[in-house]
């Protein structure tokens, strides 16, 4: 099964130090107040400017609790001390993201009119613009609407969304602003570096379970968190990303493409059938090295008697594929209980691999943070304990620094 973008609150990425976050008159708005508590959370300083329309929808004194800042609305307002707040509040920010962002303000903003502090704020800045337009479908088609937009894109501004779906109008279509979460991933894979532009990458993650019979099989306690990461990383980083991921319940990183299978088997095939135009290939998942000869059809009923299961090897994924004539850059993750470094540079060299991420077993496996050696022709490298996350951005650019040069 092939589904695609989905957002991942769970593993949000810092976002920038501070935003200022534009509401303009909308339903959506009541969503940029759960966009103002995930930035809050995720240590963002959200300096919230509301329009006069968006004061209908929600109260600024909604904002003003959860960003734990004043909230402004007023261009005279702010124009305390020497009269140039409005200024102040944008050149010390790192971005200013709009959303909801009205078919009125996209108007507004394409004619680079200053008649409220929010288009004055868009107009005085040295900072990226990013807006997430929300509105009803044939607003968002109206030739109009798209004159706006093309000329915003043409100003360098960067647009997030619309998405497609119920709108608050009751119709369906395009106009719906994208969920807080993708605006936070946009926001936060705007200031990535693209090292992996136009390459395209090849992930394995998560468990596989072999079946014994339908109600049981064999697996291991992977959780795909490093694999998810690692995906989300590259495609913060420019690539086109395909994870194929064994059983897990984690959300698919913005952006990336996501193929779920079961067994090992299924895994390999997967991998296969999409290797031959991938750039980059990284096995992360804890791939079963042997499966059950044969999955039974019928459950298998207890007898008392001692059982015994016969398994047999899987495919090595991570070999064949490093195997392959004109092979991508391979990179492998190992996982050893002891001599990490020494077990884990005999298996760098058996595979064939110019790259072999080695940790602890028992550090890794189920927590959010990891302790990694990198093993390469020159050595090992050690990197410090860090979030999964960072991990995955070291690992990225890791990768991309030793990629051949086009
Ligand atoms: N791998 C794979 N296909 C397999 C087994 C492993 O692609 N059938 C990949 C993993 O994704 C990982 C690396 O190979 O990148 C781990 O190598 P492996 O030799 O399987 O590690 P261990 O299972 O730890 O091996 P051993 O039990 O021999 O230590």
């Amino acid at each position: 099964m092939e589904t695609s973008v989905a957002a991942n609150p769970t593993a949000l990425p810092a976002g920038p130090g501070r935003v200022v976050l534009g509401v303009t008159g909308g339903i959506a708005a009541y969503k940029a107040a759960e966009l103002t508590r995930i930035l809050v959370k995720a240590g963002t300083a959200v300096d919230v400017v509301m329009t006069d329309a968006a004061t209908r929808f929600v109260t600024p004194m909604t904002f003003q609790a959860l960003s734990g800042r004043p909230v402004l609305t007023d261009l005279w307002q702010s124009g305390a001390g020497d009269g140039m707040g409005h200024i102040a509040l944008s050149r010390g920010a790192d971005a200013i993201l709009v959303a909801p962002a009205s078919a009125d303000f996209l108007a507004k903003l394409a004619q680079g009119r200053a008649d409220d502090l929010l288009s004055t704020l868009c107009l005085a800045r040295d900072c990226p613009l990013f807006v997430a337009p929300a509105m009803n479908r044939q607003m968002w088609a109206h030739a109009a609407t798209r004159r706006n937009v093309a000329q915003l894109v043409a100003d360098g501004v960067v647009v997030l969304g619309p998405d497609t779906g119920e709108l608050a109008c009751k119709e369906h279509g395009e106009g719906r602003m994208l969920e807080p979460a993708d605006l936070i991933a946009a926001l936060s894979a705007s200031r990535v570096p693209k090292l992996l532009a136009g390459k395209r990458v090849l992930l394995t993650a998560g468990p596989t379970f072999e079946a014994i019979d339908p109600v049981r099989g064999i697996t291991n306690s992977s959780s795909g968190k490093m694999g998810f990461a690692l995906a989300q990383a590259a495609a913060e980083a420019g690539a086109v990303v395909t994870v194929v991921a064994g059983p897990s319940a984690l959300p698919t990183p913005t952006g990336v493409r996501r193929v779920d299978v079961t067994s090992a088997a299924q895994m390999a095939d997967a991998v296969l059938a999409r290797v031959a135009d991938c750039d980059v290939f990284v096995g992360v998942a804890a791939v079963a090295d042997y499966t059950p000869e044969t999955a039974h059809a019928q459950k298998i009923k207890k007898s008392g008697a001692p059982l015994t299961l016969t398994l047999k090897p899987t495919l090595d994924i991570l070999a064949t594929v490093a195997a392959r004539l004109g092979a991508p850059f391979c990179v492998g993750f190992a996982a050893e209980s002891d001599e990490v470094e020494r077990f884990a540079e005999d298996k760098r060299k058996r595979k064939k691999l110019p790259l072999l991420v080695a940790n602890r077993a028992q550090d890794a496996l189920g927590s959010d943070d990891n302790e990694v050696t990198l093993l390469d022709a020159d050595g090992a490298h050690r990197l410090p304990r860090m979030d999964k996350l960072a991990l995955a951005r070291r690992l990225v650019a890791e990768i991309a620094r030793r990629l051949p040069s086009p």
